[in-house]
């Protein structure tokens, strides 16, 4: 099995989003983080969840640096330049990354909590992930949570491809819509959408196909229950390897279907 951006030369940059909360966003972005990571493509896993971003404890990383460290910098730099004249050369974006054991790189999880509620924030958040879409990394992977704020539809606005992670538990049709509706009220085209279901679904009327259908999203991938992912005592490890899970195997298929590979 190979896996790679193949046919260009540019960054690949996907968001990891989803309707709700708990539908495994975080699992399937240091995961997929992890597994191109594998195939020697030097790839970052951001942590852009500011309120509960749990990456640091998934991966066993340090607490710090962090998204947080690199915002709390930029926002003293926004006292003395134009936050336009704020730009930060690949070289000046290492100090804030850490890197996993498996070598993967990663913008750890925000410990500065009050943040959330900078005025500062939004524009903060535009100069990382403009700097990073300049950064010298192949491939950018973004956790998000499931809120829409200002600085979720900059990154979604930003990125080449958005992963909606649902799981069949407790889905609404209805719900799904009037997420989608909101986006579009934001100005976001689902042209950049997939849909990856997370887990089957058990009963026959949430047919992922169908949901793909009735969203006008089209469907990358239905993973399968992997219970290890849930295990403590693997919390830390990357658990999708070259070697084939149905899991694994899933995955692979999601990241043909987000670039055509
Ligand atoms: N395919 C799977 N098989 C088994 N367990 C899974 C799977 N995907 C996710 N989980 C487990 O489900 C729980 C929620 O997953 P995760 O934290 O990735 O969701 P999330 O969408 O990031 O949540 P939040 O909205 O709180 O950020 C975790 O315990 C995770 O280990
Ligand atoms: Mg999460």
């Amino acid at each position: 099995m190979e896996f790679n951006c193949k046919g260009r030369d540019s960054m690949k940059t996907v968001a990891v989003y989803g309707l709700t909360a708990g539908t495994g966003k975080t699992s399937v972005a240091k995961e997929m983080a992890g597994f191109i990571h594998q195939f020697g493509q030097k790839t970052l896993l951001v942590d852009l969840d500011l309120n509960k971003g749990n990456i640091t404890d998934k991966l066993g990383l340090n607490e710090s640096p962090n998204i947080g460290s690199w915002l709390i910098e930029i926002i003293k730099k926004m006292n003395t330049s134009p936050c336009w004249e704020i730009t930060y050369k690949p070289e000046e974006i290492q100090p804030f990354i850490q890197q996993h054991n498996s070598g993967l790189h990663v913008l750890a999880s925000n410990t500065k909590k009050n943040l959330d509620h900078s005025p500062f924030l939004l524009s903060s958040l535009e100069i990382i992930i403009r700097s990073l879409l300049k950064s010298a990394f192949d491939v950018v992977v973004f956790d998000t949570n499931s809120e829409v704020r200002d600085y979720t539809i900059e990154l979604i606005l930003r990125v080449d491809k958005v992963l909606l992670v649902v799981e069949p538990f407790g889905f609404s049709l209805q719900n799904a819509e009037m997420f989608l509706r909101l986006l579009v009220d934001e100005g976001i085209s689902m042209d950049r959408f997939g849909l990856v279901f997370n887990r089957f679904p058990t009963f026959a009327e949430d047919d992922p196909q169908e949901i793909s259908r009735s969203l006008g999203i089209p469907l990358c991938g239905v993973l399968p229950n992997y219970p290890n992912l849930s295990e403590k005592k693997n919390q830390t490890k990357i658990l999708t390897t070259k070697k084939s899970s149905r899991f694994s195997q899933e995955l692979r298929q999601v990241l043909g279907k987000v670039w055509g590979d």
